[in-house]
């Protein structure tokens, strides 16, 4: 989906997908050291949130009106936030930079996340994690939020084939209650990983 089609998503005043943090990060954040990468990070409640536990937090993203209400939501609750508007399938974090890569509902063709995620393993720092969760191609069948492409829909496979340089921590797919804003609504099939990158090459 293009950057018009998210910016059009974005341009009302409330939140799309509320300004809570995603579940699952909230449940693992205390194990995330910054800097953090937030891809795909939308309006801001992710990055926020974890401002909030005094990291730094880069939130890009490639609808301008997203981040411009991240960094008001920031403002609002006090906080720092870097945004950066970019297009996933281009971008290049800096290698070895970060301690932490969030990727949550950072839907893309696979053609571009053949290109992101190996720079995501380089972009992490010995020992950094990565923490995703995605809608799983399962979620074709719920209905309650996500794309309806399942090219856009991960699995387990997916994530494996595509992170082979991390160790995964947490890999499922699992069923849960999602409720984060008027795009997530209800029992939902995920896949969920948190990754680590080892601390020296063997
Ligand atoms: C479902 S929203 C999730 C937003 C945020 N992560 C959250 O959980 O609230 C998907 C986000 O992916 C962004 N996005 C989609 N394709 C992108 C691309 N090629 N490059 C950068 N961002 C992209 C959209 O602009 C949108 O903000």
């Amino acid at each position: 989906m293009s950057g018009p089609f998210w910016d059009e998503r974005f341009a009302g005043a409330d939140f799309f997908y509320g300004t809570a943090p995603n579940d699952f990060l909230a449940e693992h954040a205390a194990a995330l050291s910054g800097p953090v990468l937030s891809l795909a990070e939308g309006e801001g409640r992710n990055a926020v949130f974890l401002a909030e536990r005094g990291l730094d937090v880069l939130g890009v993203d490639l609808a301008a009106t997203g981040l411009h209400k991240a960094e008001r939501l920031a403002a609002e609750r006090g906080v720092r936030i870097r945004t950066l508007q970019a297009d996933l399938a281009d971008y290049v974090p800096e290698p070895g930079a970060w301690g932490a890569v969030v990727s949550i509902f950072a839907h893309l063709p696979a053609a571009v996340r053949a290109r992101l995620y190996p720079r995501v393993e380089a972009a992490l720092r010995p020992g950094g994690l990565l923490l995703m969760e995605a809608y799983s191609e399962d979620q074709l069948r719920y209905g309650t939020g996500g794309p309806k492409d399942a090219d856009l829909l991960m699995t387990v496979d997916k994530v494996r084939a595509g992170f082979p340089a991390l160790a995964p921590l947490l890999l499922r797919q699992t069923e849960r209650e999602v409720r984060e804003g008027q795009g997530h609504t209800g029992l939902a099939s995920v896949v969920q990983f948190v990754g680590r990158k080892p601390l020296a090459a063997v």
